[in-house]
């Protein structure tokens, strides 16, 4: 029997497919009524004011850069363990980048790392919930008051995520999240930030729509380098859709991540992992291997590979990048994350994912690792 498990997948139901139907049979394939009912029906779930909907996550960071009023010599903090979207698209608006290290028991960035970075250039801090885990939001914003910092939160993996009550989405004054087929919910392609500032919702709409401003009857005025990032109404009556069960969608990932963490708490290999199951959105279960077995991770991830279980390494620290070192970025700039980074595979998690499935991918594991073991630990 041939095994196909990917990392990640959308769920698509005959629903889905009904609603996105309707809208290809209506007068409107763009910018008719369902992008404004999406962004409202997301707004109410997060709990903010105000959702922003855009083409894809990248381009709603770069919409939340842009209304965060970014210029060149600006600074923003952010982690050097997330896609490397999250600071590419600071570059665009000409802010720079700077990486601070990580929580190695969460991968998430450490506020303490962030603080010793400030300087009088920085305008914002920028933390990502890696795999669905909420940063520390709450000592990112004690960083941000006081200081007129912007916290923008790469809420990318966290969409159905919440912190101390509160829905991911509601805490940060802008949130952005992706809508990739892996991600919580999908659009196919799609993204969106929320907040509850009425003057930051009119920038990113605006970025958003050529830096239009409407007037009366054909008057329209350009008054900023926006650029046309927006979602359809195809993709919106499909993110309409696919939202009335995010809450099943993340109940089902938590199960399988709960299984997981049962299964590992008596691997010796493995690292168990600080998490908050009952917060977290699950994006990615990420299996980190002990010190001692670093040096195996691509043989386990190759084997894994050949045995025809997807799995993925979220992520190569962003600065490792060409792009990044041409620009001066070094190795060895964040060695919690560079560490973290080398122990890492991400495992099989998705909602259609079968406890079947997930036996195979444990056991195929178990039997690599056994592997190991028997080749080059003996006795
Ligand atoms: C943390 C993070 N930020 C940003 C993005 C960019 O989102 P998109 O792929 O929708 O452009 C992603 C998606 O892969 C991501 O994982």
């Amino acid at each position: 029997m041939s095994v196909h498990i990917p990392y990640g997948r959308q769920s698509i139901d005959e629903s889905d497919v009904a609603a996105v139907t309707e809208t290809l049979r209506s007068d409107w394939l763009t910018q008719g009524p369902k992008v404004a009912e999406f962004e409202a029906a997301l707004a109410a779930y997060c709990g903010a004011r105000h959702a922003v909907a855009f083409a894809n996550g990248t381009a709603a960071l770069q919409g939340a850069y842009f209304a965060a009023g970014f210029k060149p010599g600006d600074e923003f903090i952010t982690s050097p363990i997330t896609f490397a979207a999250t600071a590419t698209a600071g570059l665009w608006q000409g802010a720079k980048p700077v990486f601070a290290d990580v929580d190695p028991a969460t991968g998430n960035l450490d506020p303490k790392a962030a603080e010793k970075l400030l300087t009088a250039r920085t305008r914002a801090l920028v933390p990502v919930d890696f795999g669905g885990l909420p940063a520390d939001l709450g000592a990112f914003r004690r960083l941000a008051s006081g200081r007129g910092l912007l916290l923008i939160e790469d809420a990318c993996h966290a969409l159905g995520a919440s912190l101390g009550g509160r829905r991911i989405g509601s805490v940060s004054d802008m949130t952005i999240f992706s809508f990739h087929p892996v991600k919580s919910i999908t659009t196919g392609e799609g993204g969106a930030v929320l907040t509850d500032r009425d003057d930051l919702r009119d920038r990113l709409t605006q970025f958003r729509t050529h830096g239009i401003r409407r007037g009366e009857d054909w008057v329209y005025a350009v008054e900023s380098m926006g650029l046309n990032y927006r979602l359809t109404d195809l993709q919106s009556a499909l993110g309409l859709s696919q939202l009335r069960r995010l809450d099943s969608f993340i109940a089902r990932r938590r199960q399988i991540a709960r299984r997981y963490q049962e299964a590992f708490a008596s691997w010796p290999e493995i690292e168990p992992a600080a998490c908050r199951p009952e917060e977290s959105a699950w994006h990615l279960y990420v299996l980190r291997l002990k010190a001692g077995f670093a040096p195996f991770r691509q043989e386990v991830f190759r084997s894994l590979r050949r045995a025809g279980i997807g799995v993925q390494v979220h992520y190569i620290p962003v600065y490792w990048h060409p792009l990044y070192e041409k620009m001066g970025y070094a190795r060895g700039l964040c060695p919690r994350a560079e560490d973290f980074y080398s122990r890492i595979i991400s495992l099989p998690i998705y909602p259609s994912l079968t406890d079947a499935e997930q036996d195979v991918v444990l056991a195929t594991l178990r039997g690599i690792l056994d592997g190991l073991h028997a080749d080059r630990h003996p006795g």
